[in-house]
């Protein structure tokens, strides 16, 4: 029988759809036991992403959440602390980032069970917070630079003009720097008080999006961009149009209603510039990727803030309120 089988472990979940901050419960719930390729973890830090809070507001309802109560979050860093039948490459008292899934959840809570497929060994050198801000924003904007960017991590590649729209936000922050290991100048938008930081992360010019060339999203070099990495909503088509180059692709993380028509009117009339919607799949390899990188001194997250699971409504209202700077962590 599992070492940790009947005990109880502290965890923050919802019971039904909306709330906020204020829905969070703090519980007292028995530890999960891994099944087949599962891996329970004993959790050293969690981050959190916008799509947690909008499972709960029912944005992504029926899909998710699978069932109620629900314990939300699902990228984190931690260590192993068990292993269920069929696992192989991992052994108790390993390091690792693991992204849970989306469904499920479990990650603000003591312990968590992840799937093997998507659970990666984390040096010593990646702090468990480091680690887990990867996972969802870390594969997005991996995903769209590598992916509809074609932008070649290893340097190679013929120079590309990126522009990435929330640069201080969590996947923007990965997006800029990734994007600069590849051969690409890239433009950079956030709000005055991080520009610092933006271009401490590679970006070669950076707007203040509350400002007229901001919000027109006009690079200050008159560069056209060949891709832009969306990462924030309300920005219209005609916006984006004047400022990409022949066959500019925008790729839209958030696609609304009017992003979804867009892609369709560009794609019926063979428009060269085109909307590209991306929803993340994850892949494993990607991830052990980042977590090398970061391991390396290439990548590094940067943490809004840090707080303890007997605070974690802080840090949803805080990703709630659209203004991290990086990612906001929840240590248990
Ligand atoms: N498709 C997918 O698979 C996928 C994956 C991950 C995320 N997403 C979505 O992508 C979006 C971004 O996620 P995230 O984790 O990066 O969000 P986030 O960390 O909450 O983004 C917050 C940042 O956005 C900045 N910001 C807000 N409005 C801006 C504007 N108009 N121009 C420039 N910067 C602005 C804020 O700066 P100030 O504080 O200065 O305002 C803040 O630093 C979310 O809607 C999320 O749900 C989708």
């Amino acid at each position: 029988m599992a070492a940790t089988a009947a005990r109880l472990m502290h965890a923050v979940q919802y019971e039904g759809y909306g709330g906020g901050a204020a829905g969070l419960k703090h519980v007292e719930v028995p530890i999960p036991t891994p099944k087949k390729d599962e891996i329970l973890l004993k959790l050293e830090a969690a981050s959190l992403n916008p799509v947690d809070w909008k499972i709960q507001k029912g944005m992504l309802r029926p899909l998710y959440p699978r069932k109620f109560p629900h314990i939300p979050v699902t990228d984190v860093a931690g260590e192993v602390l068990e292993v269920g039948q069929g696992v192989t490459n991992f052994k108790a008292g390993d390091k690792v980032v693991a992204l849970l899934s989306h469904a499920s959840g479990g990650g603000l809570a003591e312990f968590a069970v992840a799937s093997e497929s998507l659970t990666v060994i984390r040096p010593p050198e990646v702090s468990a917070p480091e680690g887990a801000g990867l996972p969802v924003a870390g594969l997005t904007a991996h995903q769209a630079l590598t992916q509809v960017a074609e932008v070649k991590l290893d340097g190679t590649g013929k120079q590309t003009n990126i522009l990435i729209t929330a640069a201080s936000g969590g996947v923007g922050q990965y997006a800029v720097q990734l994007a600069k290991l590849g051969n690409t100048h890239v433009t950079a938008t956030c709000g005055a008080r991080n520009i610092e930081l933006v271009k401490s992360l590679g970006a070669d010019e950076v707007l203040d999006y509350r400002t007229p060339d901001g919000a027109a999203l006009r690079s200050p070099s008159g560069r056209k961009y060949d891709a832009v990495v969306h990462c924030v909503t309300g920005i219209p088509w005609s916006t984006f149009e004047p400022n990409l180059s022949e066959k500019g692709k925008v790729i839209d993380i958030t696609p609304g209603p009017s992003a979804l028509l867009t892609f369709a009117l560009k794609k019926l009339t063979f428009s060269k510039k085109q909307l590209v919607p991306l929803l993340m799949s994850a892949k494993k390899g990607n991830l052990d990727y980042l977590v090398k990188l970061v391991k390396e001194g290439k990548l590094k997250t940067v943490i809004d803030s840090k707080h303890p699971l007997s605070k974690a409504e802080d840090a949803w209202a805080k990703s709630i309120d659209g203004h991290a700077t990086g990612k906001v962590i929840v240590e248990p």
